[in-house]
């Protein structure tokens, strides 16, 4: 048959002659060969925990479940969507998502209860933040008496629901603009910048062994938004506001991690909080290719280095293992291809690259 001698010769050939012609051949010649359990390794060199990112849907995959449950590999879960005030349809598993005082543990307590099972600890997301807000909160035009009460008593139910089981809380999500001014949303407009501390004591009074942590992206560069997170924080703790940390997100993109990131965590670790990545992947345009998936282990290789320089850098959370539940091809288009382990739950080159970080 005609395919016989094209399909013989591709098997012969180099997989970089092959390259052009057939991607996954030549990405499955540089696979991953490591044999390493991350959170082990992250152990051992220091760190508190390696984690991922889960998803309620995740939960229903025995291939996902087999890795996500080996707690050599992660140590830490967060819930991608579940512990969050709500959730657009059709995955309406969120916490107090339609009414005020209704809160919904169903799709959280899964999570919660499978990390326990596994031995892990969770990274709690989140109290509050501008996004996935129901519209009875952000058009209920409450009184600012009104709204502090509601947000005292979201996050105090969320946080003591889970007492004990969480390592840390990203109690506040995303306060800033890129220009680093304070997001506009029901509860700056209202309230103003006040809302950050009378969440952070809710929080605090709900379980007193929670890290507290305020959460952004972007500020792994030095610039307006990294500024204004150490002000912020400097300003709490002038207060005497409760603040223990700052999370790194780390959504980065294949050869652009910030050359800034190692002295941006120093200079908040040096406020007295520590800090951690908390979202880390890592993506690239589509589809890959063997050069990005190689840069793509340098880059995780990289992030993982600099956790590694700065001790109060306490963890690395990815966000969300596989490609196949990764949440960048559905929100930046054309790209994707982020994660340590590939749609079929291959290990990437990427995993190595994350192994030898914690072995440097
Ligand atoms: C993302 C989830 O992964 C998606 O499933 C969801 O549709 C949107 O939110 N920063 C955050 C996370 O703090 O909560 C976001 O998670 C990704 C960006």
């Amino acid at each position: 048959m005609a395919f016989k001698p094209l399909l013989l010769l591709l098997l012969l050939l180099p997989a970089s002659l092959a390259l052009p012609y057939n991607i996954t051949l030549t990405a499955r010649a540089a696979a991953s060969t490591s044999t390493a359990k991350l959170h082990t390794l992250a152990t051992a060199a220091g760190k508190k925990y390696f984690g991922t990112a889960v998803d309620g849907p995740d939960l229903n995959d025995a291939a996902y479940l087999k890795i996500l449950n080996d707690k050599g590999m992660f140590g830490q879960v967060t819930a991608a969507n579940a512990m969050k005030w709500a959730r657009a349809s059709p995955h309406p598993d969120a916490t107090e998502p339609s009414a005020q005082g209704q809160f919904t543990f169903t799709a959280a307590d899964k999570i919660a209860t499978a990390a326990k099972k596994n031995g892990q600890v969770l990274r709690g997301h989140n109290c509050v933040w501008h996004n996935q807000l129901p519209s009875w909160v952000s058009n209920g035009g409450f009184s600012a008496a009104q709204l502090s009460s509601i947000l005292t008593t979201h996050c105090s139910t969320l946080v003591s629901r889970y007492k004990g089981q969480v390592y840390s809380w990203d109690v506040v999500n995303e306060p800033f603009n890129e220009d680093g001014s304070q997001r506009s949303f029901v509860f700056t407009n209202t309230l103003g910048t006040s809302y950050i501390s009378t969440v952070l004591k809710a929080a605090r009074a709900a379980d007193p062994t929670a890290k507290l942590y305020i959460n952004d992206f972007n500020i792994e560069f030095s610039g307006a938004k990294s500024t204004a997170m150490l002000n912020l924080v400097k300003s709490l703790q002038s207060q005497n506001v409760p603040i223990d940390g700052i999370g790194l997100q780390s959504h980065f993109q294949v050869g652009k991690v910030p050359a800034s990131l190692k002295s941006v965590m120093q200079q908040f670790t040096a406020l007295g909080v520590e800090v951690a990545i908390t979202e880390l992947d890592i993506a690239m345009a589509l589809p890959a290719t063997q050069a990005q998936l190689a840069q793509q282990k340098k880059d995780y290789q990289s992030v993982i280095q600099t956790c590694m320089e700065v001790s109060g850098c306490v963890g690395v959370t990815l966000w969300d293992f596989t490609d196949k539940y990764s949440w960048i091809p559905g929100t930046e288009a054309g790209k994707g291809a982020a994660c340590p382990w590939d749609e079929n739950f291959a290990q990437k080159q990427a995993f190595d690259g994350i192994a030898a970080g914690f072995q440097s």
